[in-house]
């Protein structure tokens, strides 16, 4: 069996769409036939219940990596799209994750079929040394300066830490003050893997307590975010090829 893709959503500044990304990706990719756990990793201000109608929950995260309740007890399910999600506590007091949460936490997902494990989490550093634990971090941006050298900080710390990542640019205007892409790419040394319009349908859907995906699947943010679920989907399909070979390789070489 697989462990689940784990994807970190990651930026420096707050208010860009981690939120808003986590949960649409999530979606977008459970539409898509995957299975997606999605877990709210922001220990300050946990959100997603406000994204998906699940706030009244009163057990999720630090019961899980305290060893206090299993998956199934802490797990909550997003009925229309099946999604699984480990909630945050609203009402329980803010903490800082710390890195044996995090090593206890990938334990637990990567004993799990999940295809993908999409962790939200809080805008900038955390004390976490996050090592190896995630596959992967998707950083979080909007076209302006401020934004994108805020988010570059982050790059070359995730870089250090060996953690691969990807840029997404939201909030797209069009407008004269944004930097343009190419711009970005340089900067930022690498490719944007998917750039997300500023689209009224997102605050509308976040109102209704229905993510965009699928309160409109024809806004402009759920075109988009279609692609980044196919570049997702591709990903993780690449990446088990690779594992599938290196298993095989491993057998040979035991001969
Ligand atoms: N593509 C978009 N178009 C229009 N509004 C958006 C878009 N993405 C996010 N927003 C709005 O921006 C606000 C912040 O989004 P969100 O909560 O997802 O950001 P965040 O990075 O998770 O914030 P925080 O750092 O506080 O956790 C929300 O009110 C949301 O409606
Ligand atoms: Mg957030």
């Amino acid at each position: 069996m697989m462990a689940p893709y784990l994807i970190r959503i990651s930026s420096q500044k707050g208010g860009v769409g981690k939120t808003t990304i986590a949960v649409n990706l999530a979606i977008a990719l459970q539409i898509e036939g995957y299975k997606v756990l999605l877990i709210d990793g922001d220990t300050v201000n946990p959100s997603i219940g406000f994204h998906l109608g699940l706030e009244d929950v009163n057990i999720g995260l630090k019961e899980l990596v305290t060893g206090k309740a299993n998956l199934m007890k802490v797990r909550a399910v997003h009925v229309p799209t099946g999604v699984h999600v480990v909630p945050g506590v609203l009402t329980q007091k803010e903490y800082m994750p710390t890195e044996d949460m995090l090593k206890k936490l990938k334990e637990i997902v990567s004993k799990t079929s999940y295809n993908f494990a999409i962790m939200d989490t809080m805008p900038g550093y955390t004390i976490e040394r996050i090592g190896s634990y995630y596959n992967e971090a998707l950083l979080i941006s909007t076209p302006e300066m401020a934004s994108v050298a805020n988010v570059i900080r982050l790059a070359t710390w995730f870089d250090k830490e060996h953690l691969k990542h990807s840029l997404v640019l939201n909030k797209m205007k069009n407008k004269r003050y944004e930097l343009h892409q190419k711009e970005i790419e340089e900067m930022y040394e690498g490719k944007i893997v998917a750039k997300l319009p500023d689209d009224e349908t997102v605050p509308i859907s976040i109102e209704e307590h229905i993510p965009a995906y699928i309160y409109s699947k024809k806004a402009p943010f759920s075109k988009a975010m279609r692609e980044l679920a196919h570049f997702y989907g591709a990903r993780s399909e690449a990446t088990s090829e690779t594992e599938k070979r290196s298993v095989w390789s491993r057998l040979f070489r035991r001969r």
